[in-house]
Parts: C-alpha cells; structure tokens; sequence
C-alpha cells in the first residue's frame, strides 16, 4: 500500500512528476469572489499557485506543506510576484499539525490527497482554524473521476462533496456548497478532458 508521506511527496517533486501551472484552481477563484480579503491558510499548497494569487487579491496568507521543495519554490515565486510580505511559507504536515483555533477568515486545500482513514480527521482539524464566520473551502477529484479519466486510481483518496461534509463538527458549520463540480482539464498530450471536483464551502456560525 502506497504511503502519501513526506519522502512520496519530495521523490514527486525532485523527479518533476508534481509539477503543477502555477495558477489557482478555478474552484478557489470562484468560491472567494464574494468573500473580502482577510487572513487564509493554504494548506498543502505545493508551489502555491493558490497562495500566491490569493496574496496577489489582498489576502495574507499563511501556506503549509509538507514538501520542502515546493515551499521553497513557493517562496521564490512570492518574491518574483512581489508577494512575499504577504505570504508566510510553513513546514507541516497536516496529519499531525494543527492550525491555532479560529484563527483565519478563510482556510482553503485543493487536492490534497489524504487518504480516508485520515480525511475525517483532517477536515476537522482544518475546520477548527476557521474564524467565526468564516470559510472552510475542500476541493478534491471527486469519486466519479475514477470512471472516466483517473482509472485504476486509489480510490481511498477520493470523496465526494457530502462525505467532506459529513467530517464537519456537528452545527458548527453551514455548508454553502457540497457537490460535485464539472471541469475540463487537459491531459499530458494536451487533449481536453471532462472531469469533476468535490467540492465543500462551508461558513463558521
Ligand atoms: C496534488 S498537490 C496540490 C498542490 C496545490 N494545492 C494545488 O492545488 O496545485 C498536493 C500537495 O499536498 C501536499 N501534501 C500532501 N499530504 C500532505 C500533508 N499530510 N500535510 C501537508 N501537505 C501535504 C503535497 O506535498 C503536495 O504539495
């Protein structure tokens, strides 16, 4: 059984195989074209395409990964947007770390690839640093994608928009958005492909 850890992440990373646009998720762009800038937390943030636009919006934002390659590359890209007073690269993996209690407006992960043994914990955990009145925001490939374009995938770590919201503490949380969402993606070769990510918005009472 593959083990998501530290050094699976790092080989991805020195072998170029995790080499992602550099441009934020059409998800986080849309879920947060309502919300004012604030303070967020990025969390498995890669090479930050996500925390780095988020800054380039106003936000301040406070970015964890387990990977140092990809933060550093973050980091580096952050100083050549003229970002970097704006954002704050951390160490941590999230199975084990916890953000301080209630602490950001917004905190946001896209495709982390926890597996679901893990996943509830996770979810909960991350939700605990979201401010009151603020916004828990998981975007995930969502279960159906292992029918089209990710055969033969692990499909532990796959869930859909409900199950993310099932981890949620009980009426903490008004879920604005739980539900698979269409996207085109691109393939290697370049052809378009149909997709889906599960998506979770969910607001702090
Ligand atoms: C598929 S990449 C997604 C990167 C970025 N969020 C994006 O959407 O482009 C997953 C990232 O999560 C990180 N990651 C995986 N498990 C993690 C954990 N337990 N704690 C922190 N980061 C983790 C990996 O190092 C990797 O950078």
């Amino acid at each position: 059984m593959t083990v998501y850890d530290e050094q699976w992440w790092e080989e991805r990373y020195a072998s170029g195989e995790a080499h992602w646009s550099g441009r934020p998720n059409d998800v986080l762009v849309a879920e947060t074209a309502d919300l004012p800038p604030g303070t967020a937390l990025d969390v498995g943030c890669g090479t930050g395409g996500d925390a780095l636009w988020l800054a380039e919006q106003g936000w301040r934002v406070t970015a964890v990964d387990l990977s140092r390659t990809a933060l550093a590359r973050a980091a580096a890209a952050a100083e050549e947007r003229g970002v970097a007073e704006r954002t704050r690269w951390q160490y941590a993996d999230v199975t084990t770390w916890a953000p301080p209690r209630h602490a950001f407006d917004l905190v946001t992960t896209a495709f982390l690839h926890v597996p679901g043994g893990v996943r509830d914990a996770v979810i909960a955990r991350l939700a605990a640093g979201v401010a009151p009145g603020g916004t828990l925001l998981v975007a995930q490939h969502d279960p159906s994608d292992l029918h089209t374009v990710r055969h033969g995938q692990d499909p532990d770590l796959f869930a859909t928009g409900e199950q993310l919201a099932a981890a949620l503490p009980a009426g903490e949380f008004e879920v604005l958005v739980a539900e698979a969402r269409p996207r085109m993606g691109r393939a290697h070769e370049g052809e378009h492909l149909h997709m889906a990510d599960a998506v979770l918005r969910a607001r702090r009472r």
